[in-house]
């Protein structure tokens, strides 16, 4: 019944964390669910009563523009002006996305042709991998190491697939190993990108999910970034909203038209009162965004400790919702051993590509509370 494009997927990773999250509470455990990556904390009050207005204006209640309102494009173009510098056309440079898994996952079928070359992180949000192989595609594989900060090697792309490649998609700060990528790292990014002729989608949900007042960056702050490259953005990590479904793709404005022509043949267009919320989300005052970067910095100093208290190797990160912990072995074993002794569950890294074997990823997205219980019981299991 089913086209090849479904038949050959990996059942979607959480899918399968699901299931073994409901057996245990079938089974009586306590579970604390360290394993997606999905807001604990309320939408800021303002948000909602902005949608709240929004609802009830009759304009909202038609279908929306393709590309997006333009006030809402205008804030996204502001915020971005205010917290990295970085200057956007609206009417070219910004598009109104449903979520940026969506504008992810259907940017591919804007520039792949049967056959073409995407450079896809291992690992990965699958997103980047699945939807080149829809196009498609043929995902060539960047492995993330340790060793080398889970930052691709460049050099070490085959020249010919790097020639070959139409696309290049990245994630700083990133998911699932927390990295972040530095200014010296974006420019020879975009150099390798200009010399290949590749087009760059990056994909930064998480810049301001930041610690120790240590800010991302976005990668127009390269000089020459917009010639090659687009940045996925999203409300949802931001400012909890992972729910409202919101987002934009920014930068260069004819791949910007590339994704927008493939959507205004699948989707008509983000809610009008959503985007109306969406703007008093993005011109929030800063005190919204550091209390949320408030709690997130306690629960991730509290579950690093933790961890390296067990004996398990971890980087801090400098951003997102992540700790990427090196367990050796199985992950998905670890991952199955962790919840039968201690009811958490983490994400088996192999689930994000086979260069996450080895290792679990958990979330601080739970209630601080729940997160200190966490902490109590992996102090209670001990060295792994
Ligand atoms: C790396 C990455 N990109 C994109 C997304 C999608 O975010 P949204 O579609 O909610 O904007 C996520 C969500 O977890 C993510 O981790």
């Amino acid at each position: 019944m089913y086209a090849d494009r479904i038949k050959h997927l990996p059942p979607y990773l959480f899918a399968a964390i699901d299931k073994a999250k409901q057996e245990a509470r079938a089974k009586g455990v306590d579970v604390i669910d360290l394993s997606v990556g999905d807001p604990d904390l309320p939408t800021p009050l303002h948000i909602i009563e902005a949608l709240n207005k929004a609802a009830k204006d009759p304009s909202n209640h038609q279908y929306p523009s393709y590309e997006g309102k333009l006030t809402f494009r205008r804030a996204v173009a502001d915020w971005y002006k205010k917290t990295f510098n970085v200057t956007l056309d609206p009417q070219k440079e910004v598009l109104t996305l449903i979520g940026s898994k969506e504008g992810i996952a259907h940017a591919p079928l804007a520039f792949i042709n049967p056959g073409d070359i995407a450079l896809i992180p291992d690992p990965a949000y699958p997103v980047y991998r699945t939807a080149t192989a829809f196009a498609g595609g043929e995902p060539v594989i960047m492995p993330l190491l340790r060793e080398n900060g889970f930052l691709p090697d460049l050099d070490a792309i085959d020249p010919k697939a790097a020639k070959k490649a139409k696309l290049i998609f990245l994630n700083y700060p990133n998911n699932p190993t927390g990295a972040s990528a530095d200014m010296a790292f974006f420019k020879r990014l975009i150099d390798f990108a200009k010399d290949n002729e590749i087009i760059v989608m990056h994909d930064n949900p998480y810049s301001e999910v930041y610690y120790d007042e240590e800010r991302s960056m976005s990668i127009f702050e390269i000089d020459g970034a917009k010639d090659v490259a687009v940045e996925f953005h999203s409300l949802s990590k931001t400012y909890n909203m992972t729910g409202w479904r919101i987002g934009a793709v920014v930068g260069n404005a004819e791949i910007v038209a590339g994704i927008g022509k493939i959507k205004s043949n699948i989707d008509s267009g983000t809610f009008g009162a959503v985007q109306d919320a969406g703007i008093a989300a993005l011109q929030s005052p800063p005190k919204v965004v550091d209390d949320i970067r408030k709690v997130y910095q306690h629960r991730i100093d509290i579950l690093y400790q933790a961890l390296v208290d067990m004996g398990m190797k971890l980087e801090k990160p400098r951003a997102t919702l992540y700790l990427w912990a090196y367990v050796g072995g199985s992950s998905i074993e670890y991952a199955s051993m962790l919840l039968d002794k201690t009811g958490i569950v983490a994400t088996p890294g192999v689930g994000f590509g086979q260069y996450g074997e080895g290792y679990v990823r958990f979330s601080i997205t739970q209630p601080t509370e729940r997160i200190e219980a966490a902490v109590a019981r992996l102090e209670r299991m001990g060295a792994v």
